[in-house]
């Protein structure tokens, strides 16, 4: 969906204790991936799972709110179901990636829509596809780029 490629540089914002989407994406990419999340109880647990299972080499997992961290040098950022304060998020990346990075954000169906909708991605991104998956429940796949004037 994202078009990655040997040299794309890769966040996950909100990772969580178990890093099921560093783990597949590194495994697919053979790339390092640099994992987030907020929750300092959750980092020292994915970090305890990656060096059980000697990923260090593989992903990297570091205790930050995605509110605040740097972004723009990311080819491509994964925003994770569940990451609270989605629009505040959503809205800071789009002011703060560059101007060819691609975000993918997922979207629990059964988790994040009864908290609240999702038409806003539109204000921030062009939205360029999303995908429906049903594997950990229904799950929306939103592939985001920053909006040009004509957008
Ligand atoms: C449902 S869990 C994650 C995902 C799952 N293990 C995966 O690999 O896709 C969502 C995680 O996002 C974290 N989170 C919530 N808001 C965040 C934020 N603003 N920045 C970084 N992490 C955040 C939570 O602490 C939680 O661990």
């Amino acid at each position: 969906m994202a078009k990655i490629n040997a040299d794309s540089y890769i966040l996950v914002v909100g990772c969580g204790a178990i890093p099921v989407t560093p783990i597949i994406l590194s495994d697919k990419t053979k790339i390092k991936i640099i994992a987030i999340d907020n929750d300092p109880k959750a980092v020292v647990l994915a970090s305890r799972f990656v060096e059980k299972h000697h990923l260090q080499e593989k992903i990297e997992i570091a205790c930050f709110d995605g509110v605040k961290y740097q972004a723009e040098d990311f080819d491509v950022i994964f925003v994770s179901y569940g990451v609270e304060r989605k629009e505040e998020l959503m809205k800071y990346l789009s002011e703060n990636i560059s101007n060819n990075s691609k975000i993918v954000c997922r979207v629990s169906r059964d988790f994040d829509n009864k908290k609240q909708n999702f038409y806003y991605l539109s204000n921030f991104f062009k939205i360029e596809d999303i995908i429906r998956t049903y594997s950990f429940g229904p799950m929306d796949s939103y592939l985001l780029t920053k909006k040009k004037i004509d957008d």
